[in-house]
């Protein structure tokens, strides 16, 4: 894309690990979305950082495998795409568990990045209770949260198909990924 410098480098992700995901194609559709706009996006398996539940102890030791992962890629990246389902109007606990184990990382690997929230969901709220929820501990460990929260609803439940999008949400979601993909990249000039 004209303008940029150095293309942004975003990590992107679904919490989900089911097979037929809504947030699965979600985070697909924008990915392609951030791609046109100019950004360099690595897209994750959710299994890839699959962890061990955090419990506080004296000494938590060496990070876990599955969050060391996620903490490196987090690292190597200016951004974050994700794409999370609501549970009972609130983040996945297995997402609230990476968030907590992050959390202790000495590098805070979350200082400073831009933060896209999205949410897939065949119920009409569009879960944006669920990623409401999400940003505050984002927030709280230095992440900027991009305001405008992504919450899709009536998604129709057609495995293994692409994502059924009016034309409203396909704007909706091409708009604020641009945006998104724009201020990540001024938020980032400084390093890039
Ligand atoms: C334990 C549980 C709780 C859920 N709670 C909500 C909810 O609060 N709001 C909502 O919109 N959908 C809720 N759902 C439905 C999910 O949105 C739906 O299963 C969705 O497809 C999950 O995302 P995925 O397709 O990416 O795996 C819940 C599903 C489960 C399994």
């Amino acid at each position: 894309m004209g303008g940029l410098m150095q293309r942004v480098r975003i990590l992107a992700f679904a919490a989900s690990h089911r097979e037929g995901s809504l947030n699965r194609r979600l985070i697909a559709h924008a990915v392609s979305q951030a791609e046109a706009a100019g950004a360099a996006v690595t897209l994750v398996e959710y299994a890839h950082f699959e962890t061990p539940l955090m419990h506080d102890t004296d000494d938590l030791g060496a990070l876990p495998e599955g969050v060391a992962r996620l903490a490196d890629a987090l690292l190597a990246h200016d951004a974050i795409l994700i794409a999370s389902p609501e549970y009972n109007w609130s983040m996945p606990a297995s997402l609230k568990n990476l968030i907590d184990w992050l959390s202790v990382d000495p590098r805070a690997p979350l200082t400073g990045k831009p933060v896209l929230l999205l949410c897939a969901t065949p119920s009409a709220r569009g879960g944006v209770t669920g990623l409401e929820q999400l940003r505050t501990p984002l927030a709280l460990l230095g992440a900027w949260i991009y305001p405008q929260l992504i919450g899709i609803g009536n998604c129709a439940a057609q495995e293994n198909a692409p994502l059924h999008l009016g034309a409203r949400d396909q704007q909706f979601i091409q708009t604020h990924v641009a945006a998104f993909v724009h201020a990540a990249h001024q938020l980032a000039a400084p390093a890039i």
